[in-house]
């Protein structure tokens, strides 16, 4: 069994990629109760999360801490778009221990900060190398290797997840810089329904974030189809990021080039 968190659908994709080769299932965690799931030693149990602030997202670990793995192989593949820092030891501390635990760069979908760590250019070029980086992950998953491989994690990584984690729970994970430009805005409901933390209310037509704090996922500012979300001034002129559409410009691309 494969477990998900996701907000732009990098980790979906993971998840379901290794779930292919496994012959097993994709489940995002959020529709899941963790105890309803036994497991024996034959089967593997993944985890695959995106890195928030050097660390998995909180849904994640209090997810994880719910598990029974019974002896089940326990892995955890993590997706970054620039360091990872000791997100993986953590989770195998705080979360659920695992036996071994991957990095997978991918495209950045933070917007909310002012910038992004990729450009279009370098958001294709990562979708493309990222298919062979995950089936090498895949093939190690399989043969069981034990241990944590392909981590980026930066200076001083335990110090830094420390720090970085505790900045984004004190001043980075609140809702208040939401805001919908109502003139752009098309009533069509998505971002709350994508909404991870349920934090997003249609009121009249238009969204409003009725919770202090979210996850942060983006999924809302970064899927809305006319871009009419903003972070406070912070995403203005960032570009918004999606696996979905991007990975289908790969594909387009790709036709093109043969034909
Ligand atoms: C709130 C937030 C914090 C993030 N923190 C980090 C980080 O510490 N290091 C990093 O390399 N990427 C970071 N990222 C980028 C994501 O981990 C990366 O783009 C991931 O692949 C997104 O996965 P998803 O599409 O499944 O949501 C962050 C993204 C968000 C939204």
């Amino acid at each position: 069994m494969i477990f998900y968190f996701t907000g732009t659908g990098n980790s979906k994709w993971i998840a379901e990629q290794i779930a292919l080769a496994l012959k097993d299932q994709a489940v995002n965690l959020l529709d899941a109760d963790p105890e309803a799931y036994h497991f024996t030693e034959k089967d593997y149990l993944g985890i695959v999360f995106p890195v928030y602030a050097y660390a998995a997202p909180e849904p994640v670990t209090e997810f994880a801490q719910k598990l029974k793995s019974n002896g089940a192989f326990t892995f955890t593949v993590c997706n970054y778009s620039n360091v990872t820092g000791h997100a993986m030891q953590r989770f195998s501390r705080e979360g659920m221990y695992v036996n071994s635990g991957y990095g997978l760069l991918m495209p950045d979908n933070t917007t909310v900060i002012g910038s992004s760590y990729d450009t279009e250019e370098t958001t294709l070029e990562k979708l493309r190398d990222a298919s062979k980086r995950l089936d090498a992950i895949i093939e190690r998953i399989k043969a069981k290797e034990i241990g944590i491989f392909e981590s980026r994690e930066g200076e001083n990584p335990e110090e830094n997840s420390e720090k970085m984690l505790g900045l984004f729970r004190e001043k980075r994970s609140f809702t208040e810089p939401f805001h919908v430009a109502e003139d752009k805005c098309i009533s069509c409901g998505l971002c709350e329904r994508v909404c991870p933390a349920k934090a997003v209310k249609m009121q009249d037509g238009h969204p409003v974030w009725v919770k202090e704090k979210c996850y942060v996922c983006t999924a809302c500012i970064n899927r809305c189809p006319v871009e009419a979300i903003e972070y406070g001034s912070k995403s203005q002129g960032v570009y918004r990021y999606t696996f979905e559409k991007y990975n289908q410009k790969v594909k387009n691309d790709q036709k093109n080039r043969r034909g």
